[in-house]
């Protein structure tokens, strides 16, 4: 099939995807005291309760938000609202305790056991893969300047549509995704296509909340990688590109100044873009 005729993932295909997706990874999950549940469910209640009485919000509107609560669930659509509205904040969170690199939110599009790769690789993409190519480089080093031999990036990235392997249809098992293992001296070259920006699918419930409020559906273009070492902390980050559009409004929320690679263009009409990684030890 052409890529012209490609079919659009739909809001409740992505969504039973992505809910599929959480559920396989083995997501370290809290152990939580009835002390800390009462605390942190007692504050999301009366911020709730509080944006009720601030609000006037009428029984029509308590109404129509259980209708919508409903609708998320039905469509498998929980990781998609939480990771584009909620996960910036507790990656916020979890910042303040980090050192190196920054981090961002995982998303729901993460799949795990992604083809192992040495430190220069292209991506897997298809035959007809279309799109600009990029040439991704760097390297990964320590926070004392070090450089991490056989570091891991785990990378994934949206299609020349903004479409992801595993929760679109027609593309491949594995494509635009891999670990990418660095060489000797922390390095790696990845081979890849410029992704587009990524739209939330608008005809599911996320889509409909997002065009009542009047907001728009879209993510910067973006690289997702998780970043490791033995011995060192992974870093769960995505990296931007300067001048792209959404750079400033993403609905996610969660890009950073740090995070935004300034690709070169080449003669022959590539992309190449360079980051360095830094890991703690941990
Ligand atoms: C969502 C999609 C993404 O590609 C991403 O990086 C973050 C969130 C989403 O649809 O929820
Ligand atoms: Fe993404």
């Amino acid at each position: 099939m052409s890529t012209a005729t490609q079919p659009s993932p739909t809001a409740a295909g992505s969504g039973a995807n992505a809910t599929e997706a959480f559920r396989s990874v083995r997501h370290e999950t809290a152990d939580v005291s009835p002390e800390r549940v009462s605390t942190v469910v007692s504050a999301v209640l009366q911020g709730v309760h509080q944006a009720i009485r601030d609000n006037d919000v009428t029984y029509p509107e308590f109404q129509a938000a259980k209708a919508w609560l409903i609708e998320v669930g039905e469509g498998g659509e929980w990781p998609l609202f939480l990771d584009v509205f909620v996960e910036h904040v507790v990656e916020e969170v979890a910042a303040r305790t980090q050192q190196g690199t920054k981090g961002s939110i995982l998303g729901p599009y993460y799949l795990p056991n992604a083809k192992r790769l040495p430190s220069s690789t292209d991506l897997p993409m298809r035959a007809d893969e279309k799109g600009t190519q990029l040439t991704f480089t760097g390297q990964v080093r320590d926070v004392d300047g070090n450089p991490v031999a056989g570091a891991e990036l785990d990378i994934w990235h949206a299609d020349d549509k903004g479409y992801y392997s595993g929760f679109a249809p027609d593309i491949p098992e594995g494509n635009l995704r891999g670990v990418v293992v660095t060489d000797d001296q922390g390095r790696f070259e990845i081979r890849t296509m410029q992704p587009a920006p990524y739209q939330i699918p608008t005809d599911g419930p996320t889509g409909a909340l997002i065009s009542a409020a009047d907001w728009h559906p879209w993510r910067p273009a973006h690289l997702h990688l998780l970043v490791g070492a033995p011995g060192h902390r992974t870093i769960t980050t995505q990296l931007y590109f300067e001048g792209g559009e959404y750079l400033d409004s993403d609905v996610a929320e969660a890009t950073k100044p740090e995070l935004v690679l300034s690709p070169q263009e080449q003669s022959d009409g590539t992309r190449k873009a360079t980051y360095d990684f830094v890991l703690e030890r941990g």
